[in-house]
């Protein structure tokens, strides 16, 4: 993409509005753009950046057998009416009405549509276990948005879904989603640590959040120091063989939110405490036969009785972990992307437009580069180094790579790594093969 051509709308000047720092950093980077109070557009660049960490979230819900569906986010009022839910929610719900009167509402969450999809297409325990995912929007109306997408009132989540027999088959689901969600976050160059957790409004019995240490986390969570340190990669995973031996590794050490701090336990600890600010990024529930008994989703048993079903539902903030990376990854200067999310891999900077030969040699690099597949953002505005230079580290590309007439000369050009701010001066065919591997 020619930059001369994208649609960015940077700012020079910091938002005052904006009181932490991805919130400022995707306003100035022109990532995104308020609509109302905590309601967003997603710009090129952020939109980007939420796509590729929504294919994240669902090769690995994929990879550990769980099948993607879509359900709408408008609902009927009287699911929620069978689940006792709809009185309970409270004004965090919007409720509308349509041109029949009918009571409607934007679903803050799906536990209420997706059994009652089961309930009709479900009857025996042969067709189970079953997990089911969508990634959808929601709106919770927030006392306080904030935060920009960190707390919005309309927000994108990937929400799953698991049908069990019993409770042992329920808990075989919450373990595969407990290690996919490790894997997911990991891939996203964060660390998110699983804590115990209270499980709200949603119910049950077992619940894990995955958080982000950050300074700017709503909460105060505590762990044990070992979290820090160690890598929290599951690798190789077969989803089918027994994950609770893993899980455990990972649940027998002290790890806990707000509402579920232990004195006694963080006391034993003593040096090896943490206490820090987190940012949720995801939330794993086991809640049973809360919504199965009251909406009546049942299957016949092996024995012929009719049992009603084992659930648990799993959620990721996909929009929020636009801000969460940017929380854990960014400098003075601006954002620095992980490869794996970033908006384009590689910023091509031209630093004099006006010369012919530079012009011809950048065309000819930005060819290259996007005939082997890499993306590229071209720097080709007729502007000063030092504006391109400061655009570059702001929207934060992992590389940049930067021609100038004196380089070209000798054949030469700059690779700067965003994360390091190491820049190299190399031949331009080894930059290219550095850039393409
Ligand atoms: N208002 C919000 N804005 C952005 N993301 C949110 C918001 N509320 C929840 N999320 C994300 O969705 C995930 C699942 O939501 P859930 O646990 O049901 O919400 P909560 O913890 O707010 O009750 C959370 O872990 C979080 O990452
Ligand atoms: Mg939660």
């Amino acid at each position: 993409m020619r930059l001369s051509a994208y649609f960015l709308p940077t700012l020079k000047e910091t938002p005052a509005e904006a009181q932490i720092v991805s919130h400022r950093l995707m306003l100035r980077a022109g990532m995104v753009r308020q609509s109302s109070a905590g309601i967003y557009s997603w710009l090129p660049l952020g939109f980007r950046v939420l796509k590729n960490i929504e294919r994240i979230v669902r090769e690995e819900q994929d990879a550990a057998g769980c099948q993607e569906i879509l359900m709408p986010t408008i609902q009927p009022a009287d699911l929620w009416r069978e689940s006792g839910r709809y009185d309970d929610y409270g004004p965090e719900m919007l409720r509308i009405t349509d041109r029949h009167e009918r009571d409607m509402l934007y679903g803050p969450t799906n536990e209420e549509q997706i059994t009652d999809i089961f309930r009709h297409s479900v009857r025996s325990y042969r067709e189970l276990p079953k997990l089911l995912y969508h990634i959808q929007w929601k709106f919770r109306d927030e006392v306080r948005p904030r935060f920009g997408v960190m707390r919005g009132r309309e927000f994108l989540m990937k929400d799953s879904y698991s049908f069990d027999v019993d409770k042992p088959g329920a808990m075989r689901a919450y373990n595969k989603m407990f290690i996919a969600y490790l894997r997911t976050f990991e891939r996203m160059g964060l660390k998110a640590i699983p804590m115990r957790a209270e499980s709200g409004p949603i119910g049950g019995d077992t619940s894990h959040e995955f958080l982000i240490l950050a300074d700017t986390g709503e909460s105060e969570v505590a762990c044990h120091r070992d979290f820090i340190d160690a890598d929290l990669v599951a690798s190789d995973i077969d989803y089918e063989g027994d994950l609770q031996h893993l899980v455990d590794g990972f649940t027998d050490k002290y790890a806990a939110t707000d509402d579920e701090r232990d004195p006694a336990k963080e006391k034993e600890l003593g040096d090896a405490l943490v206490i820090a600010r987190g940012i949720e990024v995801g939330h794993i529930f086991y809640f049973g036969t809360k919504y199965s008994k009251s909406m009546g989703a049942v299957v016949a048993g092996p024995d012929g009785e009719e049992t009603a079903l084992e659930m648990g539902s799993y959620g990721i903030g996909v929009s929020r972990l636009v801000g969460a990376i940017i929380e854990a990854s960014h400098d003075d200067a601006g954002i620095i992307w992980p490869e794996s999310v970033a908006p384009f891999k590689v910023g091509l900077l031209n630093l004099k437009t006006d010369d012919d030969g530079c012009v011809a040699a950048c065309d000819d690099i930005y060819a290259k580069l996007r005939g082997a597949g890499v993306e590229v953002l071209y720097d080709d505005r007729p502007e000063r180094a030092g504006v391109k230079f400061a655009d570059m580290d702001l929207i934060g590309l992992p590389w940049q790579l930067v021609v100038g007439p004196r380089g070209l000369k000798s054949g030469t050009v700059e690779v700067k790594e965003r994360k390091t701010g190491e820049r190299p001066e190399m031949p331009l065919e080894t930059a290219l093969a550095q850039l393409t591997a």
